[in-house]
């Protein structure tokens, strides 16, 4: 008798709670990951990666080894454009061993692989790719379509950034795009846009960094997303986010702004890459450009955060720091 009565004022109490905090608070799913116990941080961002080992993929993944060891990372992050060409077909597809599980095999990468989707994900079976099933088969694998990662100094939000762009609606040539779960599409941006949001306003993280697949900034052969320039970098300006991380153009690039602290890092060479066409771009803006494959390392504390983009030979082509306390980096 007392525990019903209990419960149904907790339910009472949840169900007012909800009501009024719903206009304000974020409904996207949110995860947590622990700093280590010193309170630092580090991972890897790679992107545009599953072609079976081809195209250098495995190349890449075993540099990624070496280079996860070194910098003792916690985690992998995945800029989307997971599985080539297609996405998966189904939580049976055999490119999830052939391109993930019997890819990333080093010791190291056996961390939590956070994962947005790509435009070619959502050319297969989108819920396949964010079925628990796949956990079961591996259980590094964590993908959501838009979701919160705190890690304590920071906090990641992943946008799924492929319904923002118009032509997959418009113009989708011969591709099939799932669009399960997207539909009706303005509804599903306008709160996704809103979800983003809040949740940046509610952060006390020191550190705030996006994830999407799609660029915002870059000069390779996708080039800027007028829709995520329109749509979503003024939320991130207004928010103090610190870095927006994508894939899309295969190449690695840095790129800085003259109008915001937000610093753009394409991290697309998981696979083929060396498209050849780079467009011009703001020298005072543009940090550093490469057009063939690697990845991202960061390794970060409560004040600086040290950047690394390497080769597909595991060197380093790039670094920098960002510092929270004298502004600014090398
Ligand atoms: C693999 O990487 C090497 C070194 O960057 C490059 O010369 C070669 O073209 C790459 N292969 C492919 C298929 O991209
Ligand atoms: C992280 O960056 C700091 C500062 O550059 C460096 O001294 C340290 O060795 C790095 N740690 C790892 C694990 O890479």
């Amino acid at each position: 008798m007392f525990e019903g009565g209990h419960r149904l004022l907790f339910l009472g109490g949840l169900l007012l709670w909800l009501c009024m905090a719903s206009p304000a608070t974020s409904e996207l799913q949110r995860l947590q990951h622990r700093a280590k116990p010193d309170g630092t941080l580090s991972f890897l961002v790679v992107g545009d990666w599953g072609r079976e080992g081809n195209y250098n993929q495995s190349e890449v993944a075993s540099q990624m080894g070496v280079i996860g060891e070194k910098v003792d990372i916690d985690f992998v992050i995945s800029t989307g454009d997971n599985f080539y060409e297609d996405g998966l077909t189904g939580v049976d597809d055999p490119a999830f061993s052939k391109s993930f599980a019997d890819i990333y095999t080093a010791p190291s990468l056996q961390k939590p692989w956070y994962n947005v989707l790509g435009n070619h994900d959502y050319r297969g079976d989108v819920e396949a790719q964010l079925s628990p099933v796949l956990k079961e088969k591996d259980s590094r694998w964590v993908c959501f379509r838009s979701f919160v990662l705190d890690a304590e100094i920071v906090e990641f939000f992943f946008v799924d950034t492929t319904p923002f762009v118009d032509k997959y609606f418009t113009d989708p040539g011969e591709h099939k795009y799932d669009w399960k779960g997207v539909e009706p599409r303005e509804e599903y941006l306008s709160n996704l846009l809103k979800d983003v949001d809040s949740a940046l306003k509610d952060s006390s993280a020191k550190w705030k960094i996006v994830v999407g697949h799609h660029t915002i900034k870059s000069a390779g052969h996708h080039g800027v997303t007028v829709e995520l320039v329109e749509l979503l970098l003024p939320i991130l300006q207004a928010n103090d986010v610190d870095l927006y991380v994508n894939g899309h153009d295969h190449c690695l690039e840095h790129i800085t702004s003259t109008d915001s602290e937000i610093q753009f890092i394409t991290s697309g060479g998981g696979s083929k890459a060396w498209r050849g066409d780079i467009k011009s771009w703001k020298p005072e803006e543009m940090k550093f450009y490469y057009d063939g494959q690697g990845f991202l390392s960061m390794n970060m504390t409560g004040d600086r955060a040290d950047l690394i983009l390497y080769d597909v030979f595991g060197q380093v082509l790039h670094k920098w720091f960002i510092s929270k306390q004298l502004h600014d980096t090398a």
